[in-house]
């Protein structure tokens, strides 16, 4: 049986830092209570003209390179992102031209903050169908680009950044002991469209738009189905809790995180933790904290890997993997 298996990660963070502290004299707000309500203490905003098919194609380089492997070695590329460059044509394409890959698909994905695991889904069932063999999965976000500066509820959670990983097709057994990813569990309910959305768009108002969230709505909708959904895609890989060796969220808020892993029976020393220094990056903070972790040599062969995330839609989901 066909497994995908991760064999690179990289991820790229705008130069630009901005700490709490920079949303004091704008808005009234305090580092403590961004830092005691989200676990935020800074993020990276993109520079003026840095794109998010750019901060994709420097992630983007990052794997391959930690793959060993050349732009047209890959079969397709698969990106997740909210905050593409353009309308059309695609984000992935983007990234397909900038990396000079000549062969191959590329596509967006669009399932907001879930949008990475969707992403590796999609990839996923590509690979064990045997269409392809080798895929770059991307999550990318300038989420900068859509803040309403004025509202103090939204704009001081969110950063920019990108993360990638290779995923390549190896022959397993068909059980849980194989390396890859084992089992994946996706879920929208599109009835809950007003607690997350961007009020604008091409067929409603010609314009980009900006971020609306019933945040307190949000974290109760999250905290109630990330470990429900983490819970499912064990089951399907025929796991327990117990066996997990890795969380690795969508770094939203360190309090959501937090209940999620109480809720799993997984200590914190289990969880991969960026949200601190990245912010909310939408689709790009499951690959980036795998990317850091990974860099940190965190993950030893054969340790299992959970990853979830909720966003707008309401969509969310999770994914299971052996490093
Ligand atoms: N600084 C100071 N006070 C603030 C700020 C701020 N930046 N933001 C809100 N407040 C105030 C509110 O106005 C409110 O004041 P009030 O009681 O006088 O009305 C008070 O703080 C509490 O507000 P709540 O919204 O109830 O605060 P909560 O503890 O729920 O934290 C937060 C808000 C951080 C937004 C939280 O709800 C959250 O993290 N929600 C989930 C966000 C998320 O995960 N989104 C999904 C992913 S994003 C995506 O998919 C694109």
């Amino acid at each position: 049986i066909r497994r995908a298996v991760i064999t690179g990660t990289g991820h790229y963070l705008p130069e630009r830092v901005v700490e709490n502290s920079w949303f004091e004299d704008k808005l009234d707000t305090s580092d403590e209570w961004i830092r005691t309500r989200t676990g935020i203490e800074r993020r990276h905003f993109a520079a003026e003209g840095e794109t998010t098919s750019d901060l994709g194609i420097r992630a983007a380089r990052a794997a391959l390179d930690k793959a060993g492997l050349q732009p047209d070695d890959l079969d397709g590329i698969v990106l997740a992102t909210s905050t593409p460059d353009f309308t059309f044509p695609a984000a992935a394409t983007m990234v397909q031209a900038g990396l000079g890959m000549t062969r191959g698909f590329a596509f967006d994905v669009q399932a907001v903050c879930a949008g990475f695991v969707f992403a590796m889904a999609n990839a996923d069932a590509m690979i064990r169908s045997g269409q392809v063999d080798r895929v770059l999965v991307i999550g990318a976000e300038t989420f900068s680009r859509i803040m309403d500066w004025t509202d103090r509820t939204t704009c001081v959670l969110f950063g920019d950044g990108a993360g990638a990983v290779i995923l390549e097709a190896q022959e397993g057994k068909g059980d849980n002991s194989d390396r890859g990813i084992l089992a994946c569990d996706l879920h929208s309910d599109g009835k809950y469209r007003d607690l997350l959305y961007v009020d604008g768009g091409v067929s409603t108002t010609g314009t980009a738009g900006q971020l609306r969230m019933q945040g307190n709505l949000v974290f109760r909708h999250a905290v109630e189905k990330l470990a429900k959904t983490a819970h499912a895609a064990l089951d399907k890989a025929g796991l327990t809790p117990g066996e997990v060796d890795w969380l690795v969220p969508h770094q939203a808020n360190l309090r959501i995180i937090s209940a999620t892993a109480q809720k799993m029976g997984l200590p914190m020393e289990k969880v991969v933790l960026t949200v601190a220094d990245h912010g909310n990056t939408s689709a790009a903070s499951i690959p980036l904290a795998l990317s850091v972790a990974d860099g940190e040599g965190r993950f030893k062969p054969g340790d299992v890997l959970v990853t979830e995330a909720i966003g707008g839609g309401l969509s969310w989901g999770s994914a299971v993997l052996r490093w």
